[in-house]
């Protein structure tokens, strides 16, 4: 009885052991000085902000025990305003887990066709739903594997087309879990698939569009954020560095072929915006190039789903200037954030809307959207979805289904007006 007490107990806490002793703090810079003092400790002292600070608006980092006397002695001697977030971070993710445990006892499973929204799924789950939808809708529906993961996952997305793509109508491209700890983006890109081709409300979408929807981009990562760390960020490669081993994984939102390596990276491996050894080095990065390549002359609108922060974020990340297209993604970009606002039922925070690097004031270099945008896809967005709670990556499981709706309603105006302004091109 002891034995099989102790074996529980080492089987639930061993969960989130990797953080042991970790804490959270936040960052108020009140300088560009301060602000760049913080940017050079990354490195060294292998700091992971969840949200980045900008000058007077505070962020929150996470800190290993071997660095925390380190970074709170710089953070004195600097004179950077800071306080804690988390004392034990192992604690507060030990916590959230157990409030998600008692809610999940507390349901029945509710099953809504295929695949429920009332908890996070396991890749199983995911790739099983996809291989359902396309066997049982195998007139509109193809599965697509390319390629599998550096650790031989599938990479599968589906294309969606009532003439299988024949007709040369305007594609759209949704993809998630590009980041791996980004769970809530799963979710919102498999309702995607539920409501054009089993809860069809919105027919003209279907009748209108072809669609790209790929739901895990980052299938490894996406696994390993499950089963030992759940801030997980990068792909799982270890081929990239000689301290592979050590540091595995490359940031694909920063592994694209548009301005690579030029800003917002970092080169040290451990890094979790380390962008390869060069762009493109992630297959799964070159899965998502490839389509845009198949697909650029006919994409109107790119959503690469992320989260979180309630943001609706258009190119140029590299530098903040603005593209020729600014209007119309401005106002398409306006027109979502609308929506959202509008069907949001719980109240998250409304949406912002703006050029990357403006709203986020930082610069950023291989993302995916400015990479799509760079070669002609109108209306290329990244979309942070809302956050809340300790850890905004941790959304408690309660919030999925009004999260993937008011996101739906969104998506739904974003493509007809993507439609009616760039459908003849
Ligand atoms: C289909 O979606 C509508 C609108 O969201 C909802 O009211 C309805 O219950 C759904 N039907 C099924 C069968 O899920
Ligand atoms: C990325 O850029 C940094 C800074 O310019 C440079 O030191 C590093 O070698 C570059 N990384 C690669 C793999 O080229
Ligand atoms: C900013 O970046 C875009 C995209 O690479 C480029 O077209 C533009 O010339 C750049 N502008 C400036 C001022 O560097
Ligand atoms: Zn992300």
């Amino acid at each position: 009885m002891k034995v099989l007490l102790v074996c529980l107990f080492a089987a639930v806490y061993a969960k989130h052991e990797v953080y042991l002793g970790w804490k959270s703090f936040y960052v108020k810079p009140s300088s560009h000085d301060q602000l760049k003092g913080l940017g050079s400790l990354i490195p060294k002292l292998e700091l992971d902000f969840i949200i980045k600070p900008t000058v007077d608006r505070e962020g929150i980092v996470l800190v290993r025990p071997p660095y925390q006397d380190d970074f709170l002695n710089f953070l004195a001697s600097e004179k950077i305003e800071h306080w804690i977030h988390a004392e034990d971070v192992k604690a507060q993710l030990d916590k959230d887990d157990q409030m998600i445990e008692e809610y999940m006892q507390e349901r029945r499973s509710t099953k809504t066709e295929g695949m429920s929204y009332d908890r996070y799924q396991q890749l199983d789950i995911i790739y099983k739903y996809l291989d359902t939808v396309a066997s049982k809708y195998s007139d509109i529906v193809k599965i697509v594997t390319p390629a599998t993961s550096f650790e031989n996952r599938p990479l599968t997305y589906l294309k969606i087309s009532k003439d299988n793509f024949k007709s040369g109508k305007p594609v759209i491209f949704l993809d998630g879990a590009m980041h791996a700890r980004e769970w809530i983006t799963v979710p919102t890109v498999t309702y995607a698939i539920h409501k054009l081709v089993e809860n069809v409300t919105e027919p003209d979408l279907l009748d209108r569009f072809d669609w790209i929807l790929f739901p895990v981009v980052n299938p490894d990562g996406y696994q390993h954020s499950f089963d030992r760390e759940r801030m997980w960020r990068k792909t799982r490669s270890t081929d990239q560095h000689s301290m592979g081993r050590i540091c595995r994984g490359v940031d694909i939102n920063r592994n694209f072929d548009f301005v690579w390596n030029t800003t917002g990276t970092e080169s040290h491996p451990c890094s979790d915006i380390f962008p390869g050894s060069k762009a493109l080095s992630e297959v799964e990065t070159r899965v998502v190039n490839a389509i845009f390549t198949e697909h650029k002359d006919k994409m109107v609108m790119y959503l690469s789903v992320h989260s979180f922060g309630s943001m609706i974020l258009y190119p140029w990340s590299n530098n903040g200037t603005l593209s020729d297209r600014a209007f119309a993604l401005h106002t398409v970009g306006i027109r979502m954030a609308d929506a959202i606002n509008a069907f949001s039922v719980i109240n998250f925070p409304r949406y912002r809307v703006g050029n990357s690097a403006l709203v986020l004031d930082y610069f950023t270099s291989g993302s995916s959207d400015d990479y799509a945008h760079s070669i002609g896809v109108p209306l290329a967005y990244t979309l942070e979805l809302p956050g809340r709670g300790s850890n905004g990556f941790v959304l408690h499981p309660r919030y999925i289904k009004p999260v993937i709706a008011e996101t739906w309603a969104g998506v739904v105006v974003g493509a007809r007006m993507a439609g009616d302004l760039f459908g003849s091109r």
